[in-house]
């Protein structure tokens, strides 16, 4: 298992009227090639923003990011255009993010035009490879976006983040505005491709159900920190901090003898311009005592390979 992806105390800040709004504040992370990183949160918490700073349509204010062993925090624009063939994104709304007066073909064939690579007669043998590739029929060839409804729309969106033949692909919120019954054919088609492929994915999420089944690690961050990651599976079966059992609480659990401890998620997400030396989590805590509202916890492993961030994680847990 190697390392594809590395983070390492990235932050993202951005100026605003009223301050400095910390989008993405310490986040470390690694990826292993193969592998998924889920990355959950509810709207607002830097998801989006850390996507696209490692994928550098974005450039951090502080921290290093390694891809493929090398520091590309700091890339000229020319580096850039080969990153884009290796490390790729999948957009939430196909619909927004997909030109309307462009056919099926000329949308996939599109990222191979802008890079050059085959005459007309290549691309449209290779968009056609695509298509059948993530199961978007070759009848829909000459149609339109808005012809085709939106699981459709999310393979072509898939289909052009295949183009280049990338290794890691930031899927941000793929499936969020598809219907529940389209949800799990495009996961499965994402699952397809990172088996064949060998692909490595974040998959950016709000909905934990989402990325119970796909990932490898989860990271749940909140208001731009990040407050546990571990296991999949482990983040499921033993959920540490507060807000993370709050959001599983919200999950329908379909087992009666599986009785969760709840956390209720009331009140307002902190803001996260200019926030205060605290727990971003204290306002919505049961559990919040002064020092919660005084210092920031510190991110630590506190079982094997399960870090969080959190000043009373071990009482709350009744860990030793
Ligand atoms: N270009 C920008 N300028 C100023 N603030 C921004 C900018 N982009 C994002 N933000 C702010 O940064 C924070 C994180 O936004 P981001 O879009 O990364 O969150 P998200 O977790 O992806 O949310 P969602 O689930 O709604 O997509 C938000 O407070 C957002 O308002
Ligand atoms: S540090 Fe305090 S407020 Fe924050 S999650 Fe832990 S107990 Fe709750
Ligand atoms: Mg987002």
């Amino acid at each position: 298992m190697s390392e594809l992806l590395r983070v390492e105390h990235l932050r993202k800040y951005f100026k605003t009227p009223s301050g400095l709004l910390h989008a993405v504040d310490d986040i470390s992370l690694s990826i292993n090639k193969g592998d998924t990183l889920g990355v959950v949160g509810e709207s607002g918490c830097g998801k989006s923003t850390l996507g696209r700073v490692i994928l550098k349509l974005l450039e951090p204010t502080d921290g290093r990011i390694f891809f493929e062993g090398r520091d590309i925090t700091r890339v000229t624009d020319k580096e850039k255009v080969g990153l884009r063939r290796r490390m790729q994104i999948i957009f939430q709304d196909p619909y927004a993010s997909l030109n309307p007066r462009m056919s099926v073909m000329d949308l996939i064939a599109d990222p191979l035009r802008t890079f050059r690579l085959y005459n007309r007669a290549g691309r449209r043998e290779k968009a056609f490879a695509l298509m059948d590739m993530v199961g978007l029929s070759r009848r829909f060839a000459s149609s339109y976006p808005h012809e085709l409804d939106g699981g459709r729309r999310q393979r072509i969106g898939v289909a052009r983040a295949l183009a280049l033949d990338p290794t890691f692909i930031v899927c941000d919120e793929p499936v969020s505005s598809l219907d529940v019954s389209i949800q799990a054919q495009i996961l499965n088609l994402l699952q397809d491709l990172q088996e064949q492929q060998g692909l490595t994915y974040i998959f950016v999420t709000h909905d934990l159900s989402v990325v119970k089944h796909i990932s490898t690690d989860i990271l749940v961050m909140y208001v731009g920190a990040m407050v546990e990651k571990c296991e999949a599976k482990e983040l499921f079966a033993r959920p540490l901090h507060p807000y993370t059992k709050g959001l599983l609480s919200a999950i329908p659990v379909p087992s009666i003898d599986h009785v969760r401890e709840k956390v209720v998620l009331r009140g307002e997400l902190t803001s996260p311009v200019e926030p205060k030396p605290e727990c971003r989590f204290a306002a919505r805590c049961p559990y919040a005592t002064d020092i919660c509202r005084r210092e920031f916890p510190v991110y630590a492993e506190v079982l094997g390979n399960h870090f969080v961030a959190c000043h009373h994680v071990r009482e709350i847990n009744a860990l030793e």
